[in-house]
């Protein structure tokens, strides 16, 4: 059976409290660090070194998200810093097969992440290879933003597909995730939830982390299909 996990986005902490935030989501599954470029996105926020302070700061494992253009430029820093898994855009990453095994052969987990308006074919023949798919269900750039409905109908695409190919990497989701919508985003076939503004705009984030696992949990137990 499938287990939920939770991965609150640090992008929505208050940078001045960091370690204040982080020990507020101690219970979390992974924390998931937004790194963007300013060119793949508009937005520009981690380095390196924000990874090395969430490791030393925090015993959660680290997600890191590269939003940037040249994956391959810059992902071993984020491996030196401690990332336990990486995910990488199918967009700017021109070779992923290389990159997804580079980033296994260092030790971490590796993951592919869709927009909302790539379609799923594109991971068929690297499916196999993957631990984890991120899909989108916002542009990416900012926390806050709204939940692209298209992203359940994609989800059930996305399973249909890992089947087909014998394929059953973790599924996650990213942007406009919040209790109001965390069961259907499970009950749609992803078993990761990023969230942001709904963990770290809470009044109690380590309670609200416990709401949406549990929420996320009974409706991937209703599911009822196997996955690790
Ligand atoms: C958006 C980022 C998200 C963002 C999610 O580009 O990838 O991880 O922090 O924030 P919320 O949960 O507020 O939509
Ligand atoms: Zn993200």
């Amino acid at each position: 059976m499938a287990t939920a996990l939770i991965a609150p986005s640090i992008l929505s902490a208050d940078f001045a409290h960091l370690a204040r935030d982080l020990d507020r989501i101690g219970n979390a599954d992974l924390i998931h660090v937004d790194v963007m470029d300013g060119h793949f996105t508009e937005n520009l926020t981690f380095g390196p070194g924000m990874v090395t302070a969430c490791k030393r700061a925090a015993s959660v494992p680290l997600d890191v998200h590269m939003m940037v253009s040249n994956p391959d430029e810059t992902i071993d820093w984020y491996l030196d810093a401690g990332a336990d898994m990486i995910t990488v855009h199918t967009e700017a990453s021109t070779h992923l097969h290389r990159t997804i095994a580079h980033i296994k052969d260092r030790g971490a987990q590796a993951g592919a992440v869709l927009n909302p308006a790539t379609p799923v074919g594109v991971l068929e023949d690297i499916l196999p290879d993957l631990d984890m798919v991120l899909v989108m269900s916002v542009n990416p750039g900012f926390g806050g933003q709204r939940f692209i409905d298209g992203t359940y109908a994609k989800l059930a695409r996305l399973r249909a597909l890992c089947e087909a190919v014998g394929a059953a990497p973790r599924i996650e989701v990213d942007g406009g995730i919040s209790a109001a919508n965390i069961a259907q985003v499970a009950a749609a076939g992803a078993d990761v939830f990023v969230a942001g503004s709904a963990v770290f705009g809470a009044s109690d984030p380590t309670a609200e982390v416990d709401r949406l696992r549990l929420l996320a949990q009974e409706a991937l137990d209703a599911r009822g299909d196997v996955r690790s």
